[in-house]
């Protein structure tokens, strides 16, 4: 034994800088138990108010490769690109992204994981497909990869085990939010899973785990850093997600929104991030425009529509089956007229997770059905009685509290001073006014891409 568990707590808690043998060794000692659970979450806990160096955390990410397997999905024939997200309400992206890469020439290895908390899972939207298997072995992901270029499947269990298990200590232990493990922990999959390139999409706003612009852009370039030190090409965008994205907020809702955008149409703002992101992935392997195809024209001419049909199939998916519809749907009205601004993000993605749409425990099912359909745009003029939304559930009494949670949540313009400074006011069921960022008076959305790193396009 190189090293002591304490005395590498007590640098990291003493504000040092530790060493890659030290980071090594308590990392494989977690994995393998000789290490035990209250000494990682003090490490982690003084990782957290003190902090680690790029280069230290490049060397956490690699032990945390090493704990497990490295995928070796080459023999597509197609270079691999990848995309993650930091998650927010209504981000369906990866669903018609995949298809769209994969139609544009490149193969996506989409490894996903299930939703925890008001952000949905990947997985858990596309399990409300009747059929649809997320469990994969490699050598089948590789042949779907070399036959349709499309894959969106759980992570395979000996991905970057030691992650597995530190994710779980963090989320019971106040550890979560801290850059350096958020940053190792994302890239650490994305980099045993073996893309040729990556684009991060980093989410800020109240419905996003990084809340201000500076936190957005100290995540984004911690992973970029890493990134750099392990030689994988890779860009990231900084994205609002002080608003929810598109009309549907739930697992099956999701799918049939991401459907309609497959087929060439849907809500301009999922269309407009699903574009920008294909764009840098296509850059980054050397497949976008002038030579290559334009993300923008195949999206618009319904192309990726068969591949997302082939995809699904190929995972026991019937793309042509009936989604789960919820049992009880109910309209929440405006109580005043106005022109609507907006939803605040974070109350639509706990509204839809009291609906059923989420899980409070990683145990927990979903609800496929339960959600939230979005009626009014940013802009539109709404009278007083107009329905506003619809509260999807088969839980009947989980109306109250997500109505509860939605008081307050839209914003109007007339009250909406400047920019990213909105009141909020005018739910029937809202009790007073709440401060939210990101919609102004007039305006259709808040821009979307907020900030650009390193990208091609
Ligand atoms: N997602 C991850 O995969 N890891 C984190 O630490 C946070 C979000």
């Amino acid at each position: 034994m190189t090293s002591s568990a304490v005395e590498v707590i007590k640098a990291k808690r003493d504000g040092g800088r530790l060493s890659g043998e030290q980071i090594d060794w308590m990392v494989a000692s977690y994995t393998s138990g000789a290490v035990a659970d209250e000494q990682m979450a003090a490490l982690a806990m003084a990782i957290l108010l003190r902090g680690m160096e790029p280069e230290e955390t490049a060397r956490w990410t690699q032990a945390m490769i090493d704990s497990g397997d490295r995928l070796d999905l080459s023999g597509s024939g197609r270079p691999l690109a990848d995309k993650h997200s930091t998650g927010g309400v209504g981000d369906k992206i990866t669903l018609p992204l995949v298809p769209l890469v994969a139609a544009c020439g490149a193969a996506v290895p989409q490894l996903s994981g299930r939703g925890l908390g008001h952000t949905g899972g990947t997985l858990d939207k596309l399990e409300s497909i009747p059929g649809w298997r997320a469990s994969l072995s490699e050598k089948e992901i590789r042949e779907q990869l070399a036959e349709i270029g499309a894959v969106i499947c759980a992570t395979t269990p000996t991905l970057a085990p030691a992650d597995r298990k530190l994710y779980a200590l963090r989320d019971v232990t106040g550890t979560v939010e801290s850059v350096p493990l958020i940053a190792s922990s994302i890239m650490s999959k994305k980099l045993a899973e073996g893309t040729d390139a990556l684009v991060l999409d980093v989410k800020v706003g109240s419905g996003a785990f990084m809340k201000t612009p500076e936190q957005a852009r100290e995540l984004a370039t911690a992973m970029l850093d890493i990134a750099a030190a392990h030689g994988l090409r890779c860009a990231a965008l900084i994205t609002d997600m002080s608003v929810p994205l598109g009309r549907a907020v739930g697992n099956a809702l999701e799918v049939t929104e991401s459907v309609e955008v497959l087929r060439g149409g849907g809500p301009p703002d999922v269309v407009e991030l699903t574009v920008r992101l294909a764009r840098e992935m296509l850059a980054l392997v050397g497949l976008g425009p002038p030579g290559g195809p334009d993300p923008a024209e195949v999206l618009a001419s319904g192309a990726a529509y068969p591949v997302w049909r082939e995809m699904i199939t190929a995972q026991g998916g019937d793309p042509d089956a009936p989604l789960p519809v919820a049992g009880t749907v109910e309209p929440l009205l405006a109580d005043r007229d106005g022109v609507f601004a907006g939803w605040d993000a974070y109350p639509v993605g706990v509204a839809a997770w009291l609906l059923g749409a989420g899980r409070a425990r990683k145990e927990d099912a979903v609800d496929p059905a339960a959600g939230i359909r979005l009626l009014v745009d940013p802009g539109e003029p709404v009278a007083a009685g107009q329905p506003l939304l619809e509260l999807h559930t088969d839980r009947p009494d989980a109306l109250e509290g997500a109505r509860a949670a939605l008081a307050g949540a839209a914003w109007f313009a007339e009250d909406t001073p400047a920019p990213g400074t909105g009141t909020a006011a005018g739910i029937a069921t809202g009790a007073g006014a709440a401060s939210g960022t990101g919609a102004a008076a007039g305006e259709k959305r808040p821009p979307l891409v907020l900030a650009a790193l390193g990208t091609q396009t």
